[in-house]
């Protein structure tokens, strides 16, 4: 029987017998004396055998090699005085082992070091591949631990204090309109249809409104067949919400007790309440993006009214094509980037890669001469230039980058730079967790490929009730959760009339008879007793991630899928046998290229 896991032990339990499990993390022969740190997943031991004072164990303790599986049975002794280790939480003892019993050793070559002491940076794929290896190491461990824990503490706070009910939505379903592609499942029974997976619970939580659940939530796998970045998979979790008769304060209110509770249960942080609130068009004036990172300044400034009339046709042009400019005011910039690196080094890279053509510049000189560099040169008067610095609060040593185009480019262009500087400048402080609501999104916004509106958040978010006469323009009752510039949650208040959910419908294009063949039983719904009702998602995965100061949600996914979609371990996705293709009715279109060529 086990009596304790290996990072359990402290001083206080010296003088006991102990059963230990695990997997030897390292052995080192010390001249006849052998140490073993044995790892489990709450830690690190050191184990001691040696011909002398443990005959018994001693024979056995010399076979063993990394990550062999040993019971261990012996007792808690303290560590000599020179050997105290203060970086390992079982660093004041170690452990006399009576008996080792090897349960079963390693058979193959392993592909990467486990041992805790290794800090070899493994790569990626072969991560991925020997996943299961992967997942012993601390790092991924400690990170599955913190995911448990961060459930757990929702868990706890969502039913014990908010009177929340769990319900299981379904995974075979139809399209839901949360704006990706849908994975599909074909039917066998039903030839022909397709189930799609849930790209979130939306249509099913709100339908629980309708039954008068009051409380909902899940944790829930939800399924996008999109373009993965660091912060996107195609399976991830959400924490999924909805809740009746709550005014959109009420919900923010429950929300921040909840991300409180979660703070201080999993890192023992203490947020401060409320937290801080931007609307979308404060947040794009001020940041050009709707999850600004706060955690540093570098705000934006927009010197549209200045420039428009200015001798510079490229800011002028813009503004006349209904455009906008706007600065990035880098204090301390002039010294940090060369007039090569925003030409054509790194910062003439990433701007150009958001999508602009160049970038304007004009720098502080130490003595406060104001140094306009290439096309702006001639082109701006001694009054704009001046005006250009009250305006951006720039002294010496500022750089001043430029963007002009339509407002979407400029504040894409801005916003990268923005991170970029703040990055390659050292100004975000990595400690910080700076969470903030952006709220007022915009209802819709316009799809020029579709040439039609789009719901930004999803068809079925409430409009403004002081915009409700303009759709097309108004305001949603729409609230995103920002943490350190990453989006962990989304939310709104629902529409729950009949009436103006067919008028959403409208608006994005979609008709009447689209609409009830898509959403038929939602729109009857509506029909027999309504509440009103609103909810959130949090992205579990990305929550974690930056709890665990993680880069890439992949860290703190136990079975997370590469950049392509697939799993390196099962090698999904896989073709399948052509009896079961035959059952479905379905036959694949597919030419692999170097057949299509031949
Ligand atoms: P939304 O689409 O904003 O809202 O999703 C909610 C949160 O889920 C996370 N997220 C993702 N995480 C990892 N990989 C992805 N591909 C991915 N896509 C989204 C984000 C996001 O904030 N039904 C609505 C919620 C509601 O209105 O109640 C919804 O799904 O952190």
């Amino acid at each position: 029987m086990r009596t304790y896991y290996c990072g359990e032990l402290r001083s206080k339990h010296i003088g006991e017998t102990v059963t230990l499990y695990g997997w030897v993390d390292r052995r080192r022969d010390h001249g006849g004396v052998i140490f073993l740190d044995v790892r489990d997943r709450s830690g690190i031991v050191q184990i001691v055998s040696d011909p002398e004072r443990t005959p018994d164990s001693y024979h056995g303790a010399e076979s063993l090699r990394g990550e062999y599986v040993v019971k261990i049975t012996g007792r808690v002794t303290s560590r000599p005085e020179d050997s105290l280790n203060p970086k390992l939480p079982t660093g004041e003892v170690e452990i006399y082992a009576d008996e080792i019993e090897l349960l079963n050793a390693v058979r193959k070559q392993l592909p990467f070091q486990i041992s805790t002491a290794d800090s070899e940076n493994v790569r990626e794929d072969l991560r991925l591949k020997y996943r299961y290896l992967d997942l012993r190491r601390d790092r991924m461990s400690r990170n599955l631990q913190l995911r448990h824990q961060v459930v757990k503490a929702m868990r706890r706070h969502l039913e014990d204090v908010g009177g929340f009910i769990e319900v299981e939505t379904p995974i075979l379903t139809r399209s839901t309109p949360e704006g990706a592609r849908d994975y599909l499942v074909p039917s066998r029974v039903n030839l022909g249809d397709w189930y799609a997976l849930p790209q979130s619970p939306q249509l099913f939580k709100q339908l629980l409104m309708v039954s008068g659940l009051d409380r909902y939530y899940q944790i829930a796998r939800c399924f996008r067949d999109e373009d993965l970045r660091a912060d996107r998979q195609p399976e991830f979790t959400q924490l999924d919400m909805e809740m009746s008769f709550m005014s959109l304060e009420e919900i923010i209110e429950l929300n921040e007790g909840l991300v409180c509770q979660i703070f201080q249960s999993v890192k023992g942080v203490e947020l401060s309440r409320p937290f801080p609130r931007l609307t979308y068009a404060e947040a794009m004036n001020r940041y050009g993006s709707d999850k600004p990172d706060t955690r540093f300044g570098l705000e934006l400034v927009d010197v549209s009214d200045l420039m428009k009339d200015s001798g510079f046709k490229v800011f002028s042009g813009a503004i006349a094509a209904g455009g906008i400019v706007k600065i990035l005011p880098i204090p301390g910039g002039n010294e940090a980037f060369s007039n090569e690196r925003i030409k054509k080094g790194d910062l003439f890279k990433e701007a150009s890669e958001a999508g602009a053509k160049g970038l304007a510049f004009i720098r502080v000189r130490e003595n406060g001469e104001i140094d306009t560099i290439g096309a702006i040169k001639d082109n701006l008067t001694e009054a704009q230039k001046q005006e250009l610095l009250d305006r951006t609060g720039a002294k010496p040593g500022h750089l001043l980058l430029f963007a002009a185009a339509d407002a979407n480019a400029v504040n894409k262009t801005l916003d990268r730079l923005r991170l970029f500087v703040g990055n390659e400048l050292g100004l975000i402080d990595k400690e910080k967790m700076n969470l903030l609501w952006v709220t007022d999104f915009p209802m819709f916004e316009w799809n020029a490929d579709e040439k039609r509106l789009e719901a930004i958040h999803h068809p079925f978010t409430a409009p403004h009730p002081d915009d409700i006469h303009d759709l097309k323009t108004a305001r949603a009752q729409a609230y995103d959760l920002v943490l350190n510039g990453t989006e962990v949650g989304g939310g709104s208040l629902r529409i729950y009339q009949r009436d103006v959910q067919e008028k959403v419908f409208e608006a994005i294009g979609l008709s009447t008879e689209e609409a009830y063949n898509k959403f038929g039983f939602l729109l009857d719904a509506f029909e027999y007793g309504t509440p009103p009702h609103g909810g959130i998602a949090y992205g579990l995965d990305r929550l974690v991630m930056l709890l665990a100061g993680e880069e890439s949600i992949r860290d703190v996914i136990a079975f997370p899928k590469t950049q392509q979609a697939g799993c390196l371990l099962t090698n999904a996705p896989a073709g399948v046998d052509d009896k079961q293709l035959k059952e479905l009715q379905v036959r694949s279109t597919y030419t692999p290229k170097s057949e299509s060529k031949s």
